[in-house]
């Protein structure tokens, strides 16, 4: 089965041909990166406006590098939820478009699912893993028991992983997106220049939850009002002290998360999941395999969206044309332990 996904929940116009929800024939992704660097952050409007631009030449260049015409598609999968609803109508009603001109059928897909079926469109992987999701929306870490169930273990009450590394490169101008450069200028940087509390551990939170805002005011807090002036506070160090206590909580909470489950496998996903540190400690974690999918399956690619797609259309799952988009996380089962 030739499946055509859509993904547009935020900054990223790409199509993909997924053939029987592995092979992945084409996966064309237009990064809108640099329309919104000068804002150091996604411009929603400017994100729906410029998918509708591109959409329809994207799905193009995805039938063109596949070597395949609208005729052999067999289904349409596009990503509903979560994510921008102006970014997600332009992708939602396209794909929609597209079903009903050539009378094929559609679902609609959630992207944190997605994220965490990626790196079966590499690989086989079987379940259940420990899914860590870390991107610049998103901070999910869950059991993923097949690729319809996930139970949350544990999420951020605040900011997003991706988006603390977003605002504090911001604040101190850096540059975007801050992921990416924190983690570069970390490996000039001495990581114990400045000490972050970990701000949840104190306040009574859920032991594999998060907070991202709380560390992100305790940078910028420390440094502003408490710096002893003992340490350099160069661009490098306060990369490099901030990437250890980011990556450092998320680590922690990963690591008793695994305690809880018994699981031996994480599978990492989202922009975050590029991190260096990230990397390097899930995978020193001892008899526990950490899997990366590829760069342009970690970030948003409509790839993930045809090979889950897939799944569901083999089932016999299929949205009709009142799907609408949503811009929360769907309600998914929780467990505390
Ligand atoms: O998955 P993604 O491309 O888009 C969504 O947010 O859905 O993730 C983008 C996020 C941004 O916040 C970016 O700063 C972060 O991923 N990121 C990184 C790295 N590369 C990208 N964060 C930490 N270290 C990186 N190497
Ligand atoms: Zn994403």
């Amino acid at each position: 089965m030739l499946v055509l996904g859509v993904e547009s929940s935020c900054d990223e116009s790409s199509v993909a041909v997924v053939e029987d929800g592995r092979r992945v024939l084409s996966n064309e992704i237009a990064s809108q990166i640099d329309l919104h660097r000068p804002y150091d952050g996604v411009v929603p409007e400017i994100a729906s406006r410029m998918h509708t631009e591109w959409i329809v030449g994207v799905a193009e260049q995805a039938l063109k590098s596949a070597g395949l015409g609208l005729e052999d598609i067999d289904a349409v999968a596009v990503t509903n939820r979560p994510g921008l609803v102006g970014s997600l109508l332009v992708g939602l009603n396209f794909a929609k478009g597209l079903a009903l001109a050539r009378g094929l059928p559609f679902v609609g897909v959630d992207h944190i699912l997605a994220h965490l079926y990626a790196p079966h469109l590499e690989r086989r992987i079987e379940y259940p893993y420990l899914g860590l999701l870390v991107s610049g929306g998103h901070t999910v870490i869950s059991r993923v028991d097949d690729f319809d169930q996930i139970t949350v273990l544990g999420t951020t009450i605040d900011d997003a992983c991706g988006e603390a590394f977003d605002k504090v490169a911001k604040h101190y101008q850096l540059g975007y997106p801050g992921g990416v450069v924190i983690d570069r200028l970390s490996q000039q940087g001495y990581e114990r220049a400045f000490d972050f509390p970990d701000p949840s551990l104190h306040k009574g939170h859920h032991p594999f939850d998060v907070s991202y805002s709380g560390l992100k005011t305790a940078v910028i807090n420390q440094l502003e009002q408490f710096w002893d002036g003992k340490s350099e506070k160069s661009p490098e160090n306060i990369a490099a002290s901030f990437q250890r206590a980011a990556i450092g909580m998320l680590v922690k909470r990963v690591k008793k998360a695994l305690l809880h489950t018994g699981l031996k496998r994480i599978v990492a996903g989202g922009g975050v999941a590029a991190n260096s540190r990230l990397r390097r400690e899930l995978t020193d974690i001892e008899g526990v395999e950490a899997v990366f999918p590829a760069l342009e399956l970690c970030t948003d690619n409509a790839a993930m969206i045809a090979g889950l797609g897939y799944h569901y259309l083999r089932q016999g799952s299929v949205s009709d044309l009142s799907l609408n988009a949503y811009p929360r996380i769907k309600r998914f089962k929780r467990n505390y332990p």
